[in-house]
């Protein structure tokens, strides 16, 4: 596998430097979540796929690369990948640009998913994968088979509408609260988390993390 090395500075300084670090750069600009920043992360520990749902624009790719950021300066994450999803049309598509994001280039890429699990394996990887719900069907398909064939890989996804695989664990991003007079400002909209539809609950270990 082609390694990258960390490419972005973090927030708090050179936590990311020596790791593989392939998000978007960190927003000064981030502000309140921080319920969900750590119930989020606490899912993260737990499961191996977190799906951030909610409705447009409330904040699921910020809270998302905010995580991931968190992930990596608290070390819980040593490869930490970012992939958007809106560009893919297809399957194929959906693949090429979760191997371009782990940083596979040349004929490994050929290998596909495959070429993926082996790069993310061994290390705690962390991968985000954005705007799943413009290509549903591939990304749970993806979703799915890396995380059941890397026990070291945490998923972190955003998408409308839950990706509805087995190991996963959804959180509803609500609207941040607007600040009112007699209460503090930043106060956050929280969360909650729900079991997958139709799933009988996480009890037996299934797509539990490690
Ligand atoms: N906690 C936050 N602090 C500062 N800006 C935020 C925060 N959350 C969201 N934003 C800003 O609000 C806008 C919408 O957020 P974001 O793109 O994360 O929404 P989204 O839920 O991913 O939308 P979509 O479903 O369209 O992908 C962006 O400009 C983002 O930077
Ligand atoms: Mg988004």
């Amino acid at each position: 596998m082609a390694e990258v090395p960390g490419q972005f500075a973090g927030r708090d300084g050179d936590a990311g430097r020596d790791r593989a670090v392939r998000l978007p750069p960190r927003r000064f600009s981030f502000v309140g979540r921080t319920a969900d920043l750590a119930e989020v992360a606490a899912r993260l520990g737990r499961y191996r796929v977190v799906t951030l749902t909610g409705v447009g624009g409330v904040g699921k790719t910020a809270l998302a690369i905010e995580t991931a950021w968190t992930e990596v300066s608290a070390a819980r994450a040593e490869l930490a990948c970012y992939v958007d999803l809106v560009p893919c049309r297809t399957e194929e598509q959906v693949v090429a640009a979760l191997v371009e994001a782990v940083g596979i280039r040349g004929a490994e890429a050929a290998a596909g998913l495959d070429a993926v699990a082996e790069a993310v394996s061994g290390r705690r990887s962390l991968l985000v994968i954005d705007n799943c719900e413009h290509v549903l069907e591939p990304a749970r398909r993806a979703c799915g088979q890396l995380a059941g064939r890397a026990a070291d890989l945490r998923v972190l996804a955003t998408s409308r509408i839950p990706l509805d695989i087995e190991p996963e664990c959804v959180w509803r991003v609500q609207p941040m609260a607007v600040p009112r007079r007699g209460r503090p400002s930043g106060c956050d909209g929280g969360g909650d988390a729900v079991p997958g539809p139709g799933r009988h609950g996480w009890g037996d270990g299934a797509g539990r993390a490690r």
